[in-house]
């Protein structure tokens, strides 16, 4: 196992923004996982990242180990004609797995295409797009308990999948490292395509057959059209949640924001594009210094070249402010937020 000692992680947020952390240590063997479990004092304050999509340092030096989970590796552990059970470890790009099940032709997970970070974070906050969440695909989550150092198995319904999150951003947090995630694929594929922009965009490229491969290049297509690509700007994907309200202040808002889109969720509740709440407030396109709101999706924070985490932060907060100001809702904060104060 090597332990390197401030180590800049600039390469591994994909906000682009250079912090340091007191220790670094690459997991890319069960036996270094096991070999690190015994170091107490590198564990007392740690971060498990995988591609760093995610996360937002407001801090110049971390005092915390940084793990980087880089297992690689995927196998069919069982196969009949209607499904393909595969799995991946963790460490493996959420993208290239994507692609590889659509090279198979094993459907699932084509909706999810391009989606930034590795396999072993999808889990973790159920990621989703286009009307489909890691979540329904997911047979079992294998993670390595520090505590106990032992593997543990995690059911789908024992991962306990929401919006957003799941038992791995909650009750195992900080307690557990993802090594495998084991994925059920159908082999007999189910499109889908309620997500309108779908079908827009497989009109567009004249598509009238669907396939798997279709409808993952019609996501692509949209993502790279609507969210900047974070090697060219840095950036984490939707920086806030999209907002659940009752019903009754929806109604409320209605009366004044006759346009105001939603999504129902059950008789009681909708979700609300925060993209939309934040775009009403003025703040699309805005620049604030070296970052600023997304010209063509408001959810999203950039980093135009040289803002700490801590500019970003204050923008999200101000930002939140006139959100909670203008609808009387308050947004949450999607990407994982890295502070010394947190330990
Ligand atoms: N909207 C605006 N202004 C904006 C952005 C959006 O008015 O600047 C409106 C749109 O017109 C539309 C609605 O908001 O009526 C929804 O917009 P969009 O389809 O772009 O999706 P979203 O709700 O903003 C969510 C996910 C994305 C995912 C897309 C597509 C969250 C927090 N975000 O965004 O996920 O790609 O749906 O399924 O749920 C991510 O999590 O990092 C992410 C990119």
């Amino acid at each position: 196992m090597i332990v390197q000692q401030n180590v800049s992680i600039k390469h591994l947020n994909t906000f682009g923004i250079d912090f340091k952390v007191d220790n670094y240590v690459i997991i890319d063997t069960m036996q270094v996982l096991k070999t690190l479990s015994e170091e107490k004092k590198l564990l007392k304050h740690k971060i498990q990242v995988g591609g760093g999509s995610n996360i937002l340092c407001v801090e110049e030096q971390l005092h915390a180990t940084l793990i980087h989970n880089q297992l690689k590796g995927k196998k069919v552990i069982k196969e009949t004609e209607a499904h393909v059970w595969v799995e991946v470890m963790a460490g493996e790009k959420w993208h290239d797995f994507v692609l590889y099940a659509i090279e198979n032709n094993w459907g699932g997970v084509e909706n999810l295409s391009l989606i930034p970070g590795t396999v072993g974070a999808a889990p973790i906050q159920n990621i989703g797009a286009y009307g489909v969440e890691v979540g329904t695909c997911v047979e079992e989550v294998r993670a390595w308990n520090w505590n106990d150092k032992e593997l543990l198995k995690f059911k789908k319904d024992d991962c306990k999948f929401g919006y957003r999150t799941s038992v791995f951003k909650e009750k195992w947090k900080q307690k557990i490292l993802i090594t495998s995630v084991v994925f059920k694929l159908d082999k007999q594929h189910h499109f889908n395509t309620t997500y309108g922009a779908i079908t827009q965009e497989l009109e567009k490229m004249g598509i009238s057959t669907l396939s798997i491969k279709a409808i993952s290049d019609a996501v692509t297509s949209i993502r790279k059209s609507k969210l900047p690509n974070p090697e060219e700007l840095g950036n984490a994907g939707s920086f806030f949640k999209n907002p659940t309200i009752k019903i009754s202040h929806f109604k409320e808002l209605q009366k004044e924001h006759t346009l105001i889109p939603s999504y129902t969720l059950d008789a009681q509740h909708v979700k609300v594009p925060a993209g939309w709440l934040i775009e009403q407030c003025g703040w699309k396109g805005k620049k604030i210094g070296a970052c600023g709101v997304h010209k063509d999706q408001a959810l999203v924070i950039v980093n135009y070249g040289k803002a700490s985490g801590n500019d970003i932060y204050q923008l999200s907060e101000s930002i939140i402010q006139d959100v909670q100001s203008k609808f009387n809702i308050l947004l949450e904060r999607e990407v994982q937020i890295l502070s010394n104060r947190l330990f």
